[in-house]
């Protein structure tokens, strides 16, 4: 689906009366990978790819779903709310925390969709947790506040889905600001929003089309292990509370005492926290040349410690690395497949994804897509027709 109009023709072809419009986006993040969960600070940004709903109270205890992009409806009575595999997991979710939370919702109908792609590790699933939650409490006055939106869509994501994420997507796609990336501190909760200057450069995505599933276990295992070391790092000095208060040499010098992905992990974590310290301090100095090395780093990090790239995302940083054009490149999100980010010049940045595209086609055949991304403002209603 590529506009609101979709969303609310769907709308009246399904249902009768007037709806509500809503959208929310899909994210990136500049640094800081896998460390929300981790007690570090992420840079993402809400995108301007996400997921329209048209959505209208119903008078019943039902609430039915018409999901556009797969063509399928689905009806539930609130009161009988389970999880079921599949895109129901996610809306589902949200209406059982809703519920368990003691937030009194009536029946709805909503149709939606969107132009953020699935399995990218662009957050489709966060956009559609978060935007749900958004629309709900609009329609039934619930009075929440974009914070407890995003703990209450990563609750939902954690008890049906099943992935335990961190904060930084919902955060994202509810609090993003056009024009500007947020810093995130992940254990506080406390955000600064920073003007993405970025003079003659072009955040890239390139999407290597393998798609990325967060809940077949190797997420919530990378968060299983990094928790396991943590608790190593407390059992050593009492001082210890978070990651926060731990440097790559301990690490290093503690080696001994974990196992090998512990060790790795939290290696990883330890300097991914550091990095985006330096990040943050380059893009406010406009220094995008340093910036971007950190970006490699960062996917050394999760190529070799984290271990959550794949040969085809390797293969599209190593391409890129080669282009002088390109200062930055890095997989985004929790990886495994799906998009790198890529920071290019303007003026060579068609030459330059023609060839990555072409290398790319030649070794895996796969043809990836690639978007030129612009930032946005995070969920919020679409009062006129200017705005579908
Ligand atoms: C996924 C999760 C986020 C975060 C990233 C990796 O997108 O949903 O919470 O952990 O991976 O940074």
């Amino acid at each position: 689906m590529q506009s609101a109009s979709e969303a609310i023709n769907n709308f009246k072809k399904h249902f009768s009366g007037d709806c509500r419009v809503f959208f929310a986006p899909g994210r990136i993040n500049l640094i800081g990978e896998h460390i929300d969960y981790n007690d570090g600070f992420v840079l993402p940004a809400a995108i301007n790819k996400g997921i329209w709903f048209a959505i209208a109270p119903n008078n019943t205890n039902t609430a039915t779903f018409v999901a556009c992009d797969f063509d399928d409806t689905f009806s539930i009575d609130l009161a009988e709310v389970k999880n079921i595999n599949g895109w129901q997991s996610y809306v589902l979710g949200v209406l059982h925390i809703l519920q368990k939370e003691g937030y009194s919702i009536s029946g709805f109908n909503c149709t939606f969709g969107g132009n953020v792609p699935a399995g990218a590790g662009l957050s489709s699933s966060a956009a559609l947790e978060a935007g749900l939650i958004y629309c709900l409490s609009q329609l039934f006055q619930l009075n929440i506040s974009r914070l407890n939106m995003a703990l209450l869509a990563q609750k939902a994501e954690h008890a049906y889905p099943n992935t335990k994420c961190g904060i930084m997507d919902m955060f994202a796609s509810l609090h993003g600001k056009k024009d500007h990336c947020i810093l995130l501190d992940c254990t506080s909760l406390e955000f600064t929003y920073f003007p993405i200057v970025l003079d003659k450069y072009d955040w890239v995505l390139i999407n290597s089309k393998v798609r990325h599933s967060l809940n077949d276990g190797a997420y919530n295992k990378r968060r299983e292990v990094a928790s396991s070391a943590l608790n190593m790092f407390k059992s050593v000095n009492q001082k210890i509370t978070s990651y926060r208060n731990i440097l790559p040499l301990m690490v290093e010098q503690l080696k001994y005492a974990l196992n090998e992905e512990e060790f790795k992990r939290s290696l990883y974590i330890t300097q991914e926290i550091e990095r985006v310290q330096a990040a943050t301090k380059y893009l406010q100095e406009g220094n995008l040349i340093a910036f971007g090395k950190l970006m490699y780093q960062t996917h050394n990090g999760l190529s070799n410690l984290y271990n959550v790239s794949c040969p085809q995302l390797d293969y599209l940083v190593t391409q890129a690395s080669f282009n002088n054009a390109v200062i930055g490149a890095r997989l985004m999100g929790g990886g495994f497949g799906g998009c790198t980010i890529n920071l290019i010049e303007k003026e060579s940045r068609e030459a330059v994804v023609a060839n990555i595209t072409t290398c790319y086609q030649n070794t895996f055949g796969i043809t990836p897509e690639v978007y030129v991304v612009e930032s946005s403002n995070g969920v919020h209603e679409l009062l006129n027709e200017q705005q579908f």
